[in-house]
């Protein structure tokens, strides 16, 4: 078995009196994709900004290649290869798109240059190097959904957080942001992603768990849940969770 990264364990997370999270526990490891499924409210995003440490623990824990993520500011565990891209884009809006891209190399730099590294981004997105001079904050909301993917795929994460990739995206930004993340995940990237898409999440994966009310209530490999009529029925054909 390849070594675990991410370990949350009876994780529970609140907003006041609403209770968010209600004790997860999971484990991504290395090489692995796993895909979180969930209606509206059901605390997805939640469990993404406790897991980067943007949401404090009421209960339980999290731990990233064995440390406690309580004990690492967010900007640590970027570093450590933890790299979150948020519901809603994730970029640096008064930064052209080309910074945007560059910052997010400089945070965890390889022996590929910057050049070559942003060259590949732009071959695969064309659409970021008509815009490479523009600031993010001015691009279109797929174009920085785009922007955001590409951050990620310049960074090479061990793990990516990813909080609904396809939002608001077509169907051709979509197809050629999870062409992208489906090459990043065979070269040996972790993925820990919460999508709505459940036939693009499940296409994705190796295993998925479906959350609902802050608590993991179906969990199986991604083929299994894909030929499973409570899935079906819950959130395939629904206009919040839908199949493309
Ligand atoms: N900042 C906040 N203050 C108060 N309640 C919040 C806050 N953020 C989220 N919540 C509540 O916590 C619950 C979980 O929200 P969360 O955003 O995690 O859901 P989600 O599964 O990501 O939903 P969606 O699919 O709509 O993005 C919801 O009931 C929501 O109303
Ligand atoms: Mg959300």
């Amino acid at each position: 078995m390849s070594r675990v990264l991410l370990s949350v364990d009876q994780l529970s997370a609140s907003y006041g009196p609403i209770r968010a999270l209600r004790g997860v526990s999971f484990e991504v490891r290395e090489g692995e994709t796993v895909s979180i499924i969930g209606a509206n409210g059901a605390g997805k995003t939640s469990l993404m900004r406790a897991i980067s440490g943007l949401l404090p623990l009421n209960g339980g824990s999290a731990h990233f290649l064995d440390q406690d993520i309580r004990r690492c500011a967010p900007h640590q565990l970027a570093r450590m290869g933890m790299l979150h891209v948020p519901e809603g884009r994730g970029t640096l809006q008064t930064m052209l798109v080309e910074e945007n891209l560059r910052l997010a190399w400089e945070i965890r730099p390889t022996n590929v240059p910057f050049e070559r590294a942003v060259g590949n981004v732009y071959r695969r997105f064309p659409r970021l190097l008509e815009r490479r001079a523009q600031l993010a904050g001015n691009l279109s909301g797929g174009e920085q959904q785009m922007l955001a993917v590409a951050r990620a795929i310049i960074n090479r994460p061990q793990l990516l957080l990813l909080d609904e990739p396809s939002m608001g995206l077509s169907p051709r930004f979509t197809s050629e942001v999870f062409r992208a993340l489906r090459e990043l995940r065979d070269a040996g990237v972790s993925i820990l992603m919460v999508e709505q898409n459940v036939s693009r999440a499940l296409g994705l994966a190796d295993r998925a768990m479906v959350l609902a009310h802050g608590e993991f209530t179906l969990e199986g490999s991604a083929a299994e849940l894909a030929n499973d009529p409570r899935i079906m029925a819950s959130y395939m054909g629904q206009g919040d969770v839908y199949v493309s």
